[in-house]
């Protein structure tokens, strides 16, 4: 494995200068999954360090920037449509380049449609690019042609890319990149390579600077951060990582996304109970509860293991709380393996559940499976889903009502007056503030859990701050 460190590019830097002497502008969307997120983090800090002011509108920009996902057909339509309404934008302005990136470009049909029927498109570039962007832009402005990236499946990792965090108190360290599990619905291990992982000073160094900058929620990023080490020269998994993390001093949560069931551990799990800062909280993405769809999927785990581990999480956290992704649809799924999947939910108790309806990536080998049920029936078993969800999370919002919980206050909630934060275990609590709550936000404070609005735990702060 190569690592390599970010350098900027002073002559990147001089050509924007004076190709927009008036200052450049830049904006930046990103689509898809926190991973996506932090990459346009980064990409808005080696913007910066072009020289590129940061800005909110696409009508302001000289450059604009799509990260986009890949995950299903309906994000990559968005994105297309997102793409087409710049279309007039560009006609009308001088010097405006269009780039395209993320997981979407990593498929070579879709660089060649991007080619073909969006010839205003200046730069397309792979979630494996970024360090590369200031030579991309030079090249651009030099030869005053389009330079569109084919998919590339780069290995090294690039430290020290800078980033301009979206919050001041919340923060994603990414641990490992891409995925090797190949679930056979999924087309995230094509579009993001293989499995590496950063070295476990890097992200050290790196957690302690935002902690030391006053950071109160960090999470671990990752498509399956359990499986994090593989390949290190240092033996270090998963676990030794979160105890070396854990050990940093401060006031701050530590979470991580995503885990996958076949790599969760008893370890894992024995090492967030004993912790001082992990959040009591699993985003185990369970997929389906049927065994049979399960093998089919490729998810490497059972029904049984999944509930075996849920059950040691319940035992040794009574406070934990649990999320998962589950996949309506999964070609051939009958009606006996969905009832399967509510009979799971059910028998779990989730706080939040992240709902798809299966959709077909070509290349993955799901896609070639025969799938009669048709589309109908499938937003049917996923409207019945969600009403098994709504029915079992009211059990849980009503065993925290009454308790009082120390919250990390995100922001204003829409209904005014309010706010909202978020509890040790990854809850979220709307809430009355104190009468001296001004500038809660990034602040911890305690409150009472008075009931709760659907599936929003509501409540009241208690008087004072807590430190
Ligand atoms: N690495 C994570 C998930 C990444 S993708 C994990 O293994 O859990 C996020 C979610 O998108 C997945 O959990 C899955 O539920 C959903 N997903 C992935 N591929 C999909 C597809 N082809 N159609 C619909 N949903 C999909
Ligand atoms: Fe996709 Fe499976 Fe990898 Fe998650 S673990 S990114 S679902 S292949
Ligand atoms: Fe989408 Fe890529 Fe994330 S496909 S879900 S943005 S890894």
């Amino acid at each position: 494995m190569e690592y390599l460190t970010f350098t900027p590019d002073g002559e990147a830097a001089r050509l924007i200068a004076s190709a927009y002497p008036q200052g450049a502008k830049a904006y930046m969307r990103s689509f898809g999954c926190q991973q996506n997120v932090n990459d346009g983090e980064r990409i808005k800090g080696v913007l910066a360090s072009m020289g590129y002011m940061i800005c909110d509108s696409e009508e302001e920009a000289d450059l604009i920037v799509f990260n986009t996902c890949a995950v299903r057909e309906h994000a990559e339509q968005r994105v297309l449509g997102n793409i087409g309404a710049l279309k007039p934008l560009k006609e009308r302005k001088r010097g405006l380049m269009i780039a395209i990136c993320g997981c979407m470009v990593q498929q070579e049909a879709v660089v060649e449609k991007l080619r073909k029927s969006y010839p205003y498109v200046d730069i397309v570039f792979g979630p494996n690019a970024i360090d590369t962007l200031p030579g991309l832009i030079a090249r651009r402005l030099r030869e005053k042609k389009r330079v569109l990236l084919p998919p590339s499946q780069r290995t090294d990792i690039v430290e020290a890319l800078p980033a301009r965090r979206e919050s001041a108190f919340k923060a994603f360290i990414p641990i490992m990149y891409g995925c090797d599990n190949f679930c056979s619905y999924c087309i995230v291990p094509y579009v993001r390579g293989r499995e590496r992982s950063r070295r476990p000073a890097d992200v050290l160094a790196e957690f302690r600077s935002l902690v030391e900058q006053g950071y109160r929620d960090i999470t671990l990023l990752g498509q399956n951060v359990n499986s994090y080490g593989k390949g290190l020269e240092q033996p270090v998994d998963f676990g030794d990582l979160l105890t070396m993390l854990d050990a940093v001093p401060g006031d701050y949560r530590l979470r991580f996304m995503t885990s996958h069931p076949k790599d969760a551990t008893p370890k894992m799990i024995d090492i967030i109970a004993g912790s001082r800062h992990i959040s009591h909280h699993l985003h185990l993405p369970v997929q389906s509860g049927s065994d049979r769809i399960l093998r089919e999927m490729n998810r490497k785990y059972t029904r049984a293991d999944y509930l075996k581990l849920i059950a040691y999480a319940k035992e040794k956290m009574p406070d934990v709380s649990f999320t998962s992704d589950i996949l309506v649809g999964f070609p051939g799924e009958t009606e006996e393996d969905f009832e399967d999947t509510l009979s799971l939910v059910t028998e779990v108790g989730y706080m939040q559940l992240f709902t798809f309806i299966y959709s077909k990536r070509s290349g993955t080998r799901a896609a070639s499976l025969p799938d009669p049920v048709s589309y109908r029936e499938k937003t049917q078993r996923i409207a019945r889903l969600k009403e098994r969800q709504e029915a079992c999370v009211k059990t849980l919002l009503q065993g925290l009502t009454g308790t009082v919980q120390r919250v990390l206050v995100e922001e204003k909630s829409r209904f005014k007056g309010r706010l909202c934060g978020r509890m040790d275990n990854n809850c979220m609590v709307e809430f009355l503030p104190g009468p001296n709550m001004k500038n809660a936000v990034g602040e911890y404070q305690n409150v009472r859990i008075t009931g709760f609005r659907n599936s929003v735990l509501l409540g009241a702060a208690e008087d004072l701050p807590t430190k």
